[in-house]
C-alpha cells in the first residue's frame, strides 16, 4: 500500500503582530527582521482559546473536509507539537475527543521543527505495514505564550510565531504517496537550541531555563549544510534532479535559509513556496501550512514531485519525496 496525502487544511490566529508592533515592546526594528529572516508579520494566538490543541482542531477540519472523508474513518491521530496544552497528557487524544472520534489511538511526537518529516515517515511505516488506512496528522504550535517579548529574547521573539497545519495520509494502491523520508538527529546539539522548562525546580540563577534559548549563528550554520544532506540523500534515493523538483516547500525557519538552498540546488522561484514573511517560524507546523496555501493556488497538481526539507532543535533534521 502506498501513502498519498488526500487532503490538507491549516489554521492561524486572527492577530497579526507586524515587525512594527514588537518595535513598541523591545529594542529592535522593521529592517532587522526583515533583512535577517525575511519576516513582516506572524500570528499571536490566545494561549487558550488558541492553544496547540484548539488550532489543530480548526486544521484537522480543513484537511478532512478537503480529504472528502468521513472523520470516523480516522484510524490513527499523529499530532505534532512543541508547546502542549498540558506536560502530559499529548495534545493527540485531546483532538481525539475534540473531534469526538471513536477509540482509535492517538499519538504524540516531539521532533519541534523536523516535526513534519518525521511524523510523514512513521504514517508511511504504519500504512505500508498495512496497520492503518487513514491517518490524520495534525502539527500546531503556540508559541507566542512561551516567547520572552522583551529586548532579552529578541533573538529569538521576533523569529516565531502561532499556526496549525494538517494533512490526512491514506493507503491507496495508485502510483502515487510518500516516496521516502530521510531522517537525522545528533543530540550534541541539544542545548543550542532549548527550552529547559525546570517547572520551578531550577534555583534563581537557573530561571532562564523557563525561557527559550538559541544559538542563532550555529543553527544557521548547520542548517544550511543539514537541508543540503537530506534534500541530496532523498534525490539519489529517488533518481532525481533538482529540475525534477515541481514544488519544494521548506521549513520556513528563515528566508534567508531558503533562499541559500534554493540557489544551492539552482530552483527556480517557480519550484519553491515560501510564506514566512505571513507568520513566521511555525515550527512544524510551517510546512503543512505552507502546502495547505500551495494546494489552495494550485501550485500542486497530480503527478508532481514535491519534495519537503527541515532543520530544527534537536538538532534533528529530514526530508520527504512525495508524489502528490
Ligand atoms: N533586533 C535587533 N537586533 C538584534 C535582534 C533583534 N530582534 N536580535 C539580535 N540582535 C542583535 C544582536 O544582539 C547582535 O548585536 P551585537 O552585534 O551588538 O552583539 C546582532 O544583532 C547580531 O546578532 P547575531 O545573533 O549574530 O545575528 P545573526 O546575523 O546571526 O542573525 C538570526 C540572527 C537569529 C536571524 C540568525 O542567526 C538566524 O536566522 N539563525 C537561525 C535561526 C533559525 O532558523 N532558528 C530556527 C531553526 S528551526
Amino acid at each position: 500500500m502506498n501513502a498519498a496525502i488526500i487532503g490538507v487544511g491549516h489554521h492561524v490566529p486572527d492577530n497579526v503582530v507586524t515587525n512594527k508592533d514588537l518595535e513598541k515592546v523591545m529594542e529592535t526594528s522593521d529592517e532587522w527582521i526583515k533583512e535577517r529572516s525575511g519576516i513582516k508579520e506572524r500570528r499571536f494566538g490566545d494561549a487558550i482559546e488558541e492553544s496547540s490543541s484548539r488550532m489543530g482542531y480548526k486544521a484537522a477540519l480543513m484537511a478532512l473536509q478537503n480529504a472528502k472523508i468521513d472523520k470516523h474513518d480516522i484510524d490513527l491521530i499523529i499530532f505534532s507539537t512543541l508547546n502542549p496544552d498540558y506536560f502530559f497528557p499529548g495534545c493527540g487524544v485531546l483532538l481525539q475527543r475534540d473531534l469526538e472520534l471513536k477509540e482509535i489511538p492517538a499519538l504524540d511526537i516531539r521532533q519541534q521543527c523536523s516535526g513534519f518529516v518525521y511524523g510523514l515517515s512513521v504514517a508511511k511505516a504504519y500504512i505500508n505495514s498495512g496497520m492503518y488506512k487513514n491517518i490524520l496528522f495534525v502539527c500546531s504550535e503556540q508559541q507566542s505564550a512561551m516567547l520572552d517579548l522583551t529586548t532579552r529574547g529578541r533573538n529569538i521573539s521576533v523569529l516565531f510565531g502561532d499556526g496549525a497545519g494538517a494533512v490526512v495520509i491514506s493507503a491507496t494502491i495508485e502510483d502515487k504517496g510518500i516516496l521516502s523520508t530521510h531522517l537525522y538527529s545528533e543530540g550534541a546539539f541539544a542545548e543550542e537550541l532549548t527550552l529547559k522548562y525546570l517547572q520551578g525546580k531550577g534555583t534563581v540563577e537557573e530561571k532562564d531555563d523557563n525561557l527559550p534559548f538559541m544559538n542563532g549563528p550555529l543553527v544557521f550554520k548547520h542548517a544550511v549544510l543539514r537541508f543540503s544532506q537530506a534534500i541530496n540523500e532523498g534525490l539519489i534515493v529517488n533518481n532525481l534532479k533538482p529540475e525534477n523538483l515541481d514544488l519544494f516547500i521548506p521549513h520556513q525557519a528563515n528566508l534567508r535559509i531558503s533562499e541559500f538552498i534554493q540557489k544551492k540546488l539552482n530552483l527556480t522561484d517557480n519550484q519553491v513556496y515560501n510564506n514566512i514573511e505571513k507568520y513566521g517560524n511555525t515550527t512544524s507546523a510551517s510546512i503543512p501550512i505552507a502546502l495547505s496555501e500551495a494546494n489552495k493556488k494550485g501550485k500542486v497538481k497530480p503527478g508532481d514531485m514535491v519534495c519537503f526539507a527541515a532543520f530544527g532543535s534537536g538538532f534533528t533534521w529530514g526530508s520527504a519525496f512525495v508524489k502528490w
